[in-house]
C-alpha cells in the first residue's frame, strides 16, 4: 500500500509519518507539505515532496506518479488562526479536502481527514456529548469541519469512496508544536513551566475540554483506516477522547511533579469563546464499539511522559 500524507509538516503529520513507516514500511509512505524548508527537514527521515494541495494538477501528478492508495489529508488552519482570516481558512481547509476527495474518487484511494471537537457549538449538549447530536459550530474552523464530514460521507454514499475520520479533541504531544489552536495551551504549558517555572493560561481555569495524548491519536489514525468496513455504522466522523480536564486540573497535576511551578491567567477572549462552545467531555462509545477504539493514556501518565520527554528535548 502507498500512503500519502498531505500537510505532513504539522503537529500530527511529523509523528504520523514514523508511525506509518513502522506499520507499512518506509518505502510506502510519502510525506508532503507546501513549504520547501519543511520538506527538506522531512527528507532526513522519509520520502518527501513539496506541493500545494490546493493546486489540483500538482496534487494529481503526485497521486498518479506514486500510485497512492491512501491519503491522510492533514491540511488545515486551526480554530484560533481561522478566526483571524475566515475566508483563508475556508479556502485552505475546504480546498485541500475537496481535492483529496476528488482524487480519491479518480484513483480509488481511501481518505482520512481529521475532524474535530470544533464541529460542536453552544447548542450542543456539553457533557457526554453524543456521537450523533446538534452540530452548529461558532467558528469557521468548525464550519469547515462539519462541511468536511458531510462531504466525506457524501463521497462515500454517492461515489463509494472509502472515507473515514475521527473528531480529534486537543492533541498533546512533544514533537512539532501545534499552532493556532484553542487547545494548544495544554502543550505550551509544559515548555514554559520547564523553561521558566511559570505559565500564563489564555483559557479560563475551569473550562473543560477533551484531550488525547499523541500515541493514542496515531493509533486512531491507523486503527480506523485498517478496520473491517463492514463493522462501520458511522464513517465521518467518530468522537474520540481519552481524558477531559480543565487548566486548573492540568496545572495541579504538573505542580505535583514540578514543585514551585506557578500559574496565572490572561484570558484570550477569542479562545475563551471558542473553548466555552466546545464539549466538556465526549461520548466515544461508537468508536469503541465499531472499530475497537481503546486509548491507553490518562492525564497522570501523559503528564509524566510529557515532562520526561520535554526535559530531554530542552536538555534539562
Ligand atoms: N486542536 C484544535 C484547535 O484547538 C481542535 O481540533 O483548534
Amino acid at each position: 500500500m502507498n500512503i500519502l500524507v498531505v500537510g505532513a509538516g504539522g503537529q500530527i503529520g511529523t509523528e504520523l509519518i514514523p508511525h506509518l513507516q513502522t506499520l507499512y514500511g518506509e518505502d510506502n509512505v510519502i510525506a508532503s507539505d507546501l513549504k520547501k524548508d519543511i520538506v527538506s527537514q522531512l527528507k532526513e527521515s522519509c520520502r518527501a515532496i513539496a506541493f500545494d494541495a490546493l493546486d489540483m494538477n500538482s496534487y494529481r501528478e503526485v497521486v498518479s506518479q506514486y500510485k497512492i492508495d491512501r491519503i491522510y489529508n492533514l491540511v488545515a488552519l486551526l480554530s484560533a488562526t481561522g478566526e483571524k482570516n475566515p475566508q483563508l481558512a475556508w479556502s485552505i481547509n475546504m480546498g485541500a479536502l475537496i481535492n483529496s476527495l476528488e482524487l480519491a474518487r479518480e484513483y480509488n484511494c481511501s481518505v482520512f481527514t481529521p475532524s474535530s471537537i470544533g464541529v460542536f457549538g453552544h447548542s450542543t449538549p456539553h457533557v457526554n456529548t453524543p456521537q450523533d447530536t446538534v452540530m452548529r459550530p461558532d467558528t469557521i474552523y468548525g464550519v469547515c469541519k462539519v462541511s468536511g464530514e458531510l462531504m466525506s460521507d457524501y463521497y462515500h454514499s454517492r461515489f463509494g469512496v472509502d472515507t473515514r475520520s475521527v473528531r480529534f479533541p486537543g492533541i498533546i504531544s512533544n514533537g512539532a508544536m501545534p499552532g493556532g489552536g484553542t487547545t494548544d495551551y495544554a502543550v505550551e504549558v509544559f515548555y514554559e513551566v520547564l523553561k521558566c517555572g511559570h505559565y500564563t493560561s489564555p483559557i479560563p481555569e475551569s473550562t473543560y475540554m477533551d484531550m488525547l495524548y499523541m500515541p493514542d491519536a496515531l493509533e486512531a489514525c491507523t486503527k480506523l483506516m485498517d478496520c473491517d468496513p463492514a463493522k462501520l455504522i458511522h464513517r465521518n466522523s467518530f468522537n474520540v477522547t481519552a481524558m477531559s480536564f480543565s487548566p486548573k486540573e492540568l496545572f495541579e497535576a504538573i505542580s505535583r511533579r514540578v514543585p514551585g511551578a506557578t500559574f496565572s491567567y490572561d484570558i484570550d477572549p477569542v479562545k475563551e469563546k471558542i473553548s466555552a462552545s466546545w464539549p466538556d467531555s465526549m461520548d466515544d462509545s461508537a468508536a469503541r464499539a465499531e472499530w475497537g477504539w481503546n486509548p491507553n493514556w490518562s492525564l497522570e501518565s501523559m503528564v509524566d511522559d510529557m515532562l520526561d520527554a520535554i526535559r530531554v528535548k530542552l536538555s534539562l
